[in-house]
């Protein structure tokens, strides 16, 4: 293998100023990926661009209908913006709920659109959806972002299904909780609606369902999803890769 596998290709990683979609720009560029970080946070953006000699796309994934006349003319897309709310079905508001299917299921497939065109006519393709543990099973409290991972996983079979002909792969990464700010973002949340101290969110939430009692560091995410964008992965398509400390084993 040489150093540099994704020399030649362009990359849009979304959320990729934060998290699991920074370490995923990281490990796409240092593969050789000439990448563009898509964020709403322009400062966080520029940051990560500046830190990969990428490029920035300063977006809000949540206004859909500026997404409907992108044309994306990438080689790799990694959908992984996202966002979480946690509350009782009964407390969360509709807008909530609406926003996240926006941001989470709906721009995924503006953005899968945009690019597949482009994809189709050079006949090759990576597409890696960030779903979570969360599109294989469910948790109390979580309804739109439980809702919203099943929805992206249907999204990216079908994509697995029409890609294929064209060289184009789709696939989810099914991650437990990894150490994020998304993830420290929520504790508080956790611990009201389960009526737990907060320092007890880490174990006796996050980590119950899990064999392997630790959060993932976002690198690791980042390494599979490198993974699937490589020459060795052209005939892995339509799957669901969890990484999840055995999780969903039950
Ligand atoms: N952290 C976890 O435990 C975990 C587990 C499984 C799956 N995931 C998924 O991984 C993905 C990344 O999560 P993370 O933990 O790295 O989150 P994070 O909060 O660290 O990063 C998310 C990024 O998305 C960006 N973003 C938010 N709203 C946006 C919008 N409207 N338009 C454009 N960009 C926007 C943010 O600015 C941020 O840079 C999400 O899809 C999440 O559901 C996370």
């Amino acid at each position: 293998m040489t150093d540099h596998p994704l020399e030649g290709r362009r990359a849009v990683v979304t959320g990729g100023a934060s998290g699991i979609g920074l370490a995923c720009a990281r490990a796409l560029a240092v593969r050789g990926a000439d990448v563009t970080v898509a964020d709403i946070d322009r400062e966080a953006t520029a940051r990560a661009a500046d830190a990969i000699d990428g490029h920035t796309w300063v977006v809000d994934l949540a206004d859909t209908e500026a997404l409907e006349s992108v044309v994306l003319d990438t080689d790799i897309l990694v959908n992984n913006a996202g966002i979480q709310r946690v509350a009782a079905i009964t407390e969360l508001a509709p807008d909530d709920f609406r926003l996240i299917q926006r941001l989470m299921v709906e721009a995924p497939f503006l953005l899968v659109r945009a690019a597949l065109p482009c994809m189709y006519e050079r006949g090759w393709g990576r597409i890696v959806n960030l779903s979570s543990v969360h599109g294989l099973r469910a948790s109390a409290y979580k309804v739109a972002y439980v809702a919203a991972k099943h929805g992206l996983e249907g999204l990216s079979k079908v994509t697995a299904l029409e890609g294929g002909p064209y060289g184009v792969t789709s696939n989810c990464v099914n991650p437990a909780y990894v150490r994020t700010p998304l993830v420290e973002k929520q504790i508080g949340d956790q611990a009201r609606a389960h009526g737990i101290p907060e320092e007890e969110v880490v174990e006796k939430v996050m980590l119950t369902e899990t064999a392997v009692k630790r959060l993932i560091e976002p690198e690791q995410v980042a390494s599979l999803v490198a993974w699937l964008c490589s020459e060795d992965a052209g005939m892995v398509s339509g799957a669901s890769y969890t990484m999840d400390g055995g999780w969903t084993a039950r």
